[in-house]
């Protein structure tokens, strides 16, 4: 486990070093917003300059937590991005294009248009069976993945455009991979869908496509998906389940597992600590060294080069447990590496993508 102490002095290095861009989509609630959160904490009055956008549904709650960042951080610019529903990926077009366009205005002022961080959080917990969205995307699928990997894509040349090798968080359920159905990416199959099962194709085809990701964008791009732990957000009364698990949930449920969940605080510095270069971009040189075969290659704080996906320390790719360790993912994978999963969920994401933009409803 990375120690909190370890957690706070990393994140704080990060802000002491660069001006830095960020995105929070789903930074309105829970996860999101205590990260959002978090990196105005540490900013504060000893950063060196912070431009954060704010993604979601919610106007009230995202011009609260403004104000409320502004006070503790008054150096930085906090603006909102309002979004309709992510589940659509034409949605996603729109807000990208608006924080593109936002970006490109601050060449005006001197400064470059880039992107160091993006999070993205965007989602709720749900016992449903498959919806499909207008675009032909299972609802929940496109939530955790879809409509994430768009993100990436979209803000790609912003992302590439940062000095630092620029990271990209996704909150959701790393290291939960179970059943999988190549044949059956989208989970069309009524007999395939399941709770777990969308839980399971989710880690598995956000590890296949962030690992593409990083290969292809050497030294640049560093990717991390993540299981957040427990954290008692909003979501386990805000999700769509029936009124008597909500209450069972919040009377019965909640008081007895509480002790074991993650502080949402403490969640936020978490997810901030995974832009730091404990998790660098493949072949990076961002802290000055390559990461080595052995743990011996060490950052600031001495926080060893963590562990990639596919096995390789530093890698680029990432799938870490809430408290900050990786984990091991190997032996799930083999068999579908050897198969070729990785370019096979590759083809199919894209592919999706571009029936979208073209206006049409993805079967694939
Ligand atoms: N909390 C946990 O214990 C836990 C554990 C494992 C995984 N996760 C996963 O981690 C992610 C974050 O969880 P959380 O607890 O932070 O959830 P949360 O408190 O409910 O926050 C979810 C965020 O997603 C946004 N969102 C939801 N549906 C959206 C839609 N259709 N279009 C646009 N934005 C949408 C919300 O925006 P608005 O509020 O503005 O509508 C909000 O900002 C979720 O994917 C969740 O499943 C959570």
């Amino acid at each position: 486990m990375v120690h909190i102490e370890v957690v706070r002095s990393c994140n704080s290095t990060l802000v002491k070093k660069q001006p830095l861009v960020a995105v929070f989509v789903g930074g309105t609630a829970g996860i999101g917003e205590s990260s959002v959160r978090a990196l105005a904490a540490t900013h504060s009055v000893q950063g060196k300059g912070l431009r954060l956008y704010i993604v979601g549904r919610n106007a009230d709650a995202a011009e609260k937590i403004i104000s409320d960042c502004v006070r503790i951080c008054p150096v930085g610019q906090f603006r909102f991005v309002p979004a309709e529903d992510l589940a659509l990926l034409k949605d996603v077009d729109r807000v990208c294009a608006e924080i593109v366009r936002a970006e490109e205005n601050e060449n005006k002022y001197g400064e470059t248009a880039r992107l160091d961080i993006l999070v993205m959080s965007q989602g709720y917990i749900s016992f449903e069976p498959r919806r499909e969205t207008k675009e032909g995307l299972d609802t929940l699928l496109s939530l955790r993945y879809y409509s994430r990997m768009r993100f990436i894509i979209n803000l790609l040349p912003l992302l590439l455009a940062s000095p630092l090798p620029a990271h990209v968080v996704s909150v959701f359920a790393a290291g939960r991979e179970g059943k999988f159905y190549p044949e059956d990416l989208s989970l069309r199959d009524p007999e395939h869908y399941g709770v777990f099962i969308n839980i399971s194709h989710v880690a598995y085809m956000t590890t296949f496509f962030v690992e593409t990701l990083a290969t292809r964008h050497p030294g640049q791009l560093s990717l991390v998906h993540v299981y957040p732990g427990l954290v008692m957000t909003n979501e386990f009364q805000t999700g769509r389940f029936p009124l008597w698990f909500k209450m069972m949930w919040r009377w019965l449920v909640a008081p007895i597992v509480w002790p074991f969940s993650v502080p949402l605080r403490e969640c936020g510095e978490r997810i901030l600590f995974l832009a730091t270069p404990r998790f660098p971009a493949w072949q990076t040189t961002e802290v000055g060294i390559i990461a080595q075969e052995d743990d011996s290659a060490s950052v600031e704080g001495n926080v060893a080069i963590a562990i990639g996906s596919d096995g390789n320390y530093g890698s680029g790719a990432y799938a870490v447990n809430w408290n900050g360790e990786t984990i091991p993912t190997e032996k799930a994978y083999k068999r579908f590496r050897e198969d070729g999963l990785a370019e096979r969920v590759w083809d199919h994401t894209m592919k999706a993508f571009e029936d979208i933009e073209a206006g049409n409803v993805f079967t694939g």
